[in-house]
């Protein structure tokens, strides 16, 4: 798809996203430092059994940006170089948080560039205070009690409550005071 000037640069940033954490949140801001416009894109994969629907997982990307125009949120399946195509992104953005990371992304970045040599990946490290956090983590560490307060935005604290419904996790919030719509770093 041809690009005009007046779209400006734009990049995906794909990923399961179940849920988002302040990590990928650092990422995407670290993309915006760099392309004027960034679209989260969910894997729609029937063979996974995510905790978030595809749907939720939208509604969350959504309010937790609702007040940044630049970023974006989509599904897709099927290969992800042809939805880059599809909607006129020559950039695909990827987390790198330690080395453990790094064989899988080199992989899948040398194999999206030879399935299409048009879309260049992108590796981007958040912030070292994120290097351990993951999405399997978060749920993992919340369904056992744990708090999770200080690496997943606040919609995510809040829709991990309603989904597991657990004691410690309503008691968790209302002693955090949570303030529904208030920044993710508040
Ligand atoms: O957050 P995740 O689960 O690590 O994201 C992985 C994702 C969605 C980026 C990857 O599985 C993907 O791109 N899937 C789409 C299918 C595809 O293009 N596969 C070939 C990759 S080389």
């Amino acid at each position: 798809m041809k690009k005009s000037r007046r779209d400006g640069s734009f990049a995906v940033f794909p990923g399961s996203f179940d849920p988002i954490t302040n990590g990928h949140l650092d990422v995407v801001d670290r993309a915006l430092r760099v392309f004027d416009r960034v679209r989260m894109a969910i894997l729609v994969n029937p063979e996974k059994q995510p905790l978030f629907t595809v749907d939720e997982r939208v509604e969350i990307i959504r309010e937790a940006y609702r007040r940044n125009r630049r970023v974006e949120v989509d599904t897709f399946s099927g290969l992800l170089v042809d939805y880059a195509q599809r909607v006129g992104a020559s950039v695909i953005i990827r987390g790198i948080r330690a080395i453990s990371d790094f064989e899988y992304e080199f992989q899948m970045a040398l194999m999206n560039r030879r399935l299409n040599p048009q879309i260049e990946t992108v590796f981007m490290m958040p912030a070292e205070s994120y290097s351990y956090v993951s999405s399997r983590l978060v749920k993992e560490v919340f369904q056992l009690g744990g708090r999770v307060t200080d690496v997943v935005p606040p919609v995510v604290e809040r829709r991990l409550a309603e989904k597991y419904g657990t004691p410690a996790g309503q008691a968790r919030l209302a002693g955090a005071g949570r303030r529904p719509g208030s920044s993710r770093r508040a």
